[in-house]
């Protein structure tokens, strides 16, 4: 905090621990800007998809990754023209996202475009590895977790709300499926930050989540 000061705000965990409305609640209060490293992913692989490009070619994805004509606009994302909110949430492109964010020179060619969201007042970042390799100086990091039964129930509501069929035994093999290779991969493994506050969520609200995080932040921006 003290060498740059926009305030950065890291919240990792697994996929559908809650982080993503955390992040955007928290984001909404402070009156900071939010990024959603995972939509990064999702694009690309949805990108890759859409050109039919084989998801091991490292080269090619790191290249389509590093020209990504995305942009954000409020809860809206675009691929070039093409609004794609909706399409980037579907569990294909979930797993797609996973499997390309294994390649290292994938990972390397989003990392500068990660970090030009730092803008003042402040960020609020969600991801894998947001508070261990892209801001790993954050004045606060959390990691959420939760059980994969409260996850797969999240991520069942979520896709049942936006209109994509899901079946409850599927998504929970999916999602350990998914963070066993999110959390074993050699590169910006899942994993907490040493100096990260670990929050169980299975059994609170996202808006008892919110408070905690706000009550660390305060307590980080006191001691400043
Ligand atoms: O958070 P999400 O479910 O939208 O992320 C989709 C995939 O992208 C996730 O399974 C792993 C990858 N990802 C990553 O490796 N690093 C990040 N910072 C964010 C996402």
């Amino acid at each position: 905090m003290l060498n740059n000061p926009t305030p950065v705000i890291a919240i990792d965990g697994p996929t559908a621990s809650g982080k993503g409305t955390v992040a955007q609640q928290v984001a909404r209060v402070l009156g900071f800007h939010y990024l959603d490293s995972g939509a990064l992913y999702r694009l690309t692989a949805l990108s890759a998809l859409k050109k039919h490009m084989s998801l091991a070619d490292e080269h090619g994805l790191a290249k389509l990754a590093a020209e990504l004509p995305c942009r954000f606009e409020g809860e809206h994302v675009f691929l070039a023209h093409e609004d794609v909110s909706l399409s980037i949430r579907a569990e294909e492109i979930g797993n797609a996202a996973s499997r390309i964010a294994s390649l290292p020179a994938v990972r390397q060619a989003l990392y500068g475009l990660q970090l030009r969201f730092r803008d003042a007042p402040g960020l609020v970042a969600d991801g894998r590895d947001m508070g261990t390799v892209v801001f790993p100086h954050a004045p606060l990091k959390v990691f959420l977790t939760a059980s994969v039964d409260a996850r797969a129930q999240r991520r069942h509501k979520q896709l049942i709300d936006k209109g994509f069929s899901a079946n409850m035994e599927d998504l929970r093999n999916a999602l350990s499926e998914r963070d066993a290779r999110d959390a074993n991969r050699p590169i910006a493994p899942l994993k907490p930050a040493e100096d990260a506050h670990l929050l169980d969520t299975s059994e609170m609200t996202a808006e008892q989540a919110v408070e905690q995080v706000l009550g660390w932040f305060a307590a980080v921006r006191k001691a400043h």
